[in-house]
This record gives C-alpha cells, sequence and structure tokens, in this order.
C-alpha cells in the first residue's frame, strides 16, 4: 500500500492550509457570509449537522475531502462492508453491520452469508425475552422474574447500559442492572435489595475468560446456590459469549446461551446478543427500531458521495482538528440526560479503536491517532469543567448533540436545556474581548480603575470550534442512528491515520500482570518488582473482608 497519511499530498496541503488560515476568525467568516451555516450544515433524516462553527472554510474542507481520496477510503468502506478480514493482527473480518442487516440481505463472511445465523440469534433472543416477559420462562421457585442483572465489562457493558439509559423514556418492561466493577462494591450494592428467587443474571462476555466478569459470574452463583440451591442455577442464569463451551461449563444451559462469532469487536457488539438485556429491558419491537436506525445509518454511509457524509464529514473534521490545529482531545457533550453514559461509551469505541501507535506496516507514528474523548451531559458539565472549555489555555473541539423534543413532560426544561445547548456553541466561537468587558462593566457602574483590573478575566477569548448536533427526538430508531454514526467516524478516522482499528493490544500489559500480583497479594507468591510496585503490593497484603 502505497499511501502514508502524512507523505500524502492532501497532508502537505492541509498543513499549508493550517498556516495559511490559522487565524480564520470565525465571527469574520459569518459576517461576510450569510449562507455559511447552510454551506457547512447537512441533513440526513432526523438528523441535523452543523459543522459551520470549525475553522474551516471550502478550501479545506475541499482538501479534507482529497485526504479521504488519497486514502483510499471507499476501498476501505467496501472492504468492510464486504466482510474482508481487515482486522489483520488478528485475522477477522469486521462485520458488525451484519448485525443489524436486513434478513434478505447477503452478508458473506469466508463465503458463507452470515443472515441467516444472525437473524436466528435475534429470533431465540426474541423468543426468550418473551417468555421472560410472559412469565413462562419463570425463576426456580416458579416466581416471576422482574431483575435482569447484566454481568459484563467494556463492551459487554457499554454499549447497553448506555442504551438503557437512553432510553429510559421508552417505560422498562423489568428492572435491568449492570454490574461490571470488579470490586465487590459494585455487585454487592446491586444485589442489596434484590430478590433472588425474581433475580436473572445476563453473563456477558465475548470470550467467557475476562477476569472481572468471571469473579462478578461466580459471586452471582454463590449467591443464587446460597438461597435458592444449586439447582436453581439453570434457572437463573443465561449467557451471551462467542465461547459456547465455557458458558455450558459454567452451567448455563445450551438453549440459554445467545452466540455470536470473532468478526464482532466488542465494543460493536450491543447490536446482537449483547444486546439481551436492552431487549429485556424494552421488548423485541424497541431493538429492532434501535437495530434499524443503525441500518439507515450504514446505508447513508455506504452510499452517500464523502461531502454529504455525516460520519465522513465528522471523521475528517475530526482530523483537522487534531492533526492539522493540533487540538488532541474531543468532549461528546449531549444535552440529553438520556445520553449521560454517551461519552463514556464513546471512549471506548474511540479510545480502545484508535489509541494505536503503530501504522499498518508497524510503524511508529509520527502523527498523533485517535484523540482524547472525554464528557459529560450539558448542561451538568457547564457547571463542571465548562470553565476551562471557554477560558483554559487549551483548545477543546465539541460535539454538542440535542433533540428538539423534550423525552419529559417538561417543556419549560426543555426550552431552557435547548436555549443553554444553543448558546454555548455561540459563546464559544463569538467569546467577548476586552473593549467589549469594558463597556459592559462601565453601563454596570464599575468604577474605571476597576473596569481595568477586573476585564482580562472576563474575556472570551471565542473562535472555539464546535459541531451541533440537532435531531428530532431521541427514539430508538435515531439512537441507533447516532451510535452507528460514531462507529463510521472511528472507522474513517482509523482508515486515513492508516492504524488497525479493530485490534487491542494495549490493554493486554495490565491484564497479565495484574494476574502475576495476585498471588503475590494473596501471600502464594513472591516475585521481584521496582521498589514501588514492592511497596504496594506489601500494602495490599493487609486486606481485610469489610
Ligand atoms: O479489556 C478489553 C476488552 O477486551 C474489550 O475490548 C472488551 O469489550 C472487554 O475487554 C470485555 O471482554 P469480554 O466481552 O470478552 O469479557
Amino acid at each position: 500500500m502505497d499511501y502514508q497519511f502524512d507523505q500524502s499530498e492532501a497532508y502537505q496541503k492541509l498543513t499549508e492550509l493550517s498556516n495559511k488560515y490559522a487565524k480564520l476568525s470565525l465571527k469574520e467568516v459569518f459576517n461576510s457570509d450569510s449562507e455559511r451555516a447552510k454551506k457547512f450544515s447537512r441533513s440526513w433524516k432526523d438528523c441535523y449537522l452543523d459543522f459551520s462553527k470549525h475553522i474551516l472554510n471550502e478550501e479545506i474542507l475541499s482538501e479534507l475531502l482529497h485526504l479521504a481520496e488519497e486514502a483510499g477510503l471507499s476501498r476501505g468502506i467496501e472492504a468492510m462492508f464486504s466482510g474482508e478480514k481487515i482486522n489483520v493482527n488478528e485475522n477477522r473480518a469486521v462485520l458488525h453491520t451484519a448485525l443489524r442487516d436486513l434478513p434478505s440481505a447477503v452478508r458473506l463472511y469466508e463465503g458463507e452469508n452470515v443472515m441467516p445465523a444472525v437473524h436466528e440469534v435475534l429470533d431465540r433472543m426474541e423468543d426468550f425475552t418473551k417468555k421472560v416477559h410472559q412469565g413462562v420462562f419463570l425463576g426456580a421457585s416458579q416466581k416471576k422474574i422482574t431483575d435482569v442483572v447484566n454481568i459484563g465489562i467494556g463492551g459487554s457493558d457499554l454499549g447497553p447500559v448506555m442504551v438503557s439509559e437512553a432510553l429510559k423514556s421508552e417505560g422498562s418492561k423489568l428492572q435491568v442492572h449492570y454490574v461490571s466493577n470488579v470490586d465487590g462494591f459494585h455487585l454487592e450494592q446491586t444485589l442489596r435489595g434484590l430478590n433472588p428467587e425474581n433475580t436473572l443474571f445476563v453473563i456477558v462476555s465475548k470470550t467467557f475468560t475476562t477476569q472481572e466478569t468471571m469473579t462478578n459470574a461466580l459471586a452471582a452463583k454463590a449467591w443464587i446456590s446460597e438461597h435458592l440451591g444449586e439447582g436453581a442455577i439453570a434457572q437463573h442464569f443465561v449467557a451471551v459469549s462467542t465461547n459456547i463451551p465455557a458458558a455450558k461449563g459454567f452451567g448455563i444451559e445450551e438453549a440459554h446461551v445467545f452466540g455470536f462469532w470473532d468478526w464482532v469487536g466488542g465494543r460493536y457488539s450491543l447490536w446482537g446478543a449483547v444486546g439481551l438485556s436492552i431487549m429485556l429491558e424494552y421488548g423485541a419491537a424497541v431493538f429492532r427500531e434501535l437495530l434499524e436506525g443503525a441500518r439507515e445509518m450504514d446505508e447513508h454511509f455506504r452510499s452517500t458521495s464523502f461531502d454529504q457524509n455525516l460520519p465522513v464529514l465528522l471523521a475528517l473534521i475530526g482530523i483537522w482538528n487534531n492533526n492539522f490545529l493540533h487540538h488532541p482531545t474531543l468532549a461528546i457533550l449531549p444535552y440529553a440526560q438520556g445520553l449521560h453514559r454517551f461519552p463514556a461509551f464513546l471512549q471506548q469505541a474511540d479510545m480502545e479503536s484508535n489509541g494505536k501507535h503503530c501504522n499498518k506496516l508497524g510503524k511508529r507514528l509520527s502523527y498523533q491517532s485517535g484523540p482524547v474523548i472525554w464528557g459529560e451531559a450539558g448542561t451538568n458539565g457547564q457547571h463542571a469543567f465548562y470553565q476551562l472549555i471557554h477560558q483554559g489555555t487549551q483548545v477543546i473541539p465539541v460535539d454538542f448533540i440535542a433533540y428538539v423534543r423534550p423525552t419529559s413532560k417538561y417543556v419549560d426544561h426543555h426550552q431552557k436545556l435547548l436555549a443553554n445547548f444553543i448558546a454555548q456553541s455561540e459563546a464559544l466561537m463569538n467569546g467577548i474581548n476586552f473593549d467589549d468587558v469594558c463597556i459592559e462593566l462601565n453601563e454596570q457602574g464599575m468604577p474605571p480603575h476597576q473596569v481595568l483590573q477586573l476585564a482580562p478575566f472576563k474575556v472570551f477569548d471565542g473562535n472555539r470550534p464546535s459541531t451541533s448536533m440537532l435531531w428530532e427526538t431521541l427514539n430508538p430508531r435515531n439512537l441507533g442512528a447516532l451510535i452507528a454514526m460514531y462507529e463510521h467516524k472511528i472507522f474513517v478516522q482509523g482508515w486515513v491515520w492508516d492504524v488497525y482499528s479493530y485490534d487491542q493490544w494495549g490493554v493486554e500489559l495490565g491484564k497479565k500482570l495484574a494476574q502475576r500480583i495476585l498471588p503475590q497479594i494473596k501471600g502464594e507468591s513472591s516475585l521481584a518488582h521496582d521498589s514501588s510496585t514492592t511497596e504496594l503490593i506489601r500494602r495490599s497484603k493487609k486486606i481485610k473482608a469489610s
């Protein structure tokens, strides 16, 4: 492959453009072009994407689109959708889009259409969900299941829990709880108040070997055995895994193991069996709507020209901010309480995918790859860290996300929420200069010497970039589309940066060392470490059960 991001023509050109337009003033470009918002925004179904408040112009955008061409992005998209093994280091395809495709579609993996198997699992999930809801599937003491505890971590937790929170306005059919942390506090607090007779555990682990998940699953198993006897396990546990023998070995009946495939990455897996807890909470119709929204976004991504393609545009703007304007983080700020776990979900999706230091040839990168993703629901963030976004010394590009329709009965709340959503991007862009601050303070009657003293602290530089995404309503379909849009954005960035986005070797070393340290904490072995690690181990040996 000849393409190298930082050797490409577009890279050189974009570097020049970043120098040429280093002083581009957003305020001025808006003043001089009344069509700017129109030129730098796109609409797709229920989504309005406004990227006009970025340090961009037509020349820059056209060069970013040129970069996508030079990177061979069309070929990459086709390679992903057609089941090529683009996860080369793990010799796997990347086919999570098949999980949300239609039964009539043909999606090939190693020459075989995966769609019948995908829909067979979905149908089994639906059948099981109905049985639980209708009281056909009961606990061991013939009691109805009222509570589900999803035990999983990373992709086996963050996607489902994020969706669970986002769709609360749909009305839950069951109480669903999520336990991920190997801190026993998480499990203990969750089990407190639950009745084992009415509780179903969904053990979600692609590998069925993850330490945190297996530790929590075994403790949950002991809890059920203790209260209902060992014979009750089969009625209180189901599993989601690609490792079906291990799930069966745990004591789960084969009929209650919902499978998926190694061509689905953990962080891209909520669309299939990993979404079982979502289906149990909201029912199959809602889950299928979620899939449909994602499928529509897949279609848009696959078939739309890059200059109209939402994920591609988001990705290219991110590359511009990261690699050319040198802003290494991205804040995700949803003005929707339902999306309060969305930043955490995206942290895994994005940072585990593109937090890489080698290109596809194994050569160290001489440029930045994945940005730091962080965020919080607005308006909570406004009263926490927005100070730094407005006046800190670093420029933080922002994705604002909001919905026109409220998900509560409180219309007045929603108008205030939207007013804040809009005001923030305007404030970031316009800022307020020294002279205007002085005028304002003078008008307030402040003595002139005090005005001069205070004014520097009240200056906002402005010219801070943001994307505003305004959707019609936060429903399952739009949520599916939103998630898929970010998944594809991540794909595009990884492709352009020429990194492998679908492996995650960076999480392995810590796991391996924890396995070595555990017996030392238990006092079963002793190994040489540096003095810091040795002292931490010595102190940790004092653990006593609380
Ligand atoms: O720690 C990384 C990771 O492998 C993630 O990629 C994955 O989502 C998570 O652990 C959980 O893995 P599993 O589903 O196999 O338990």
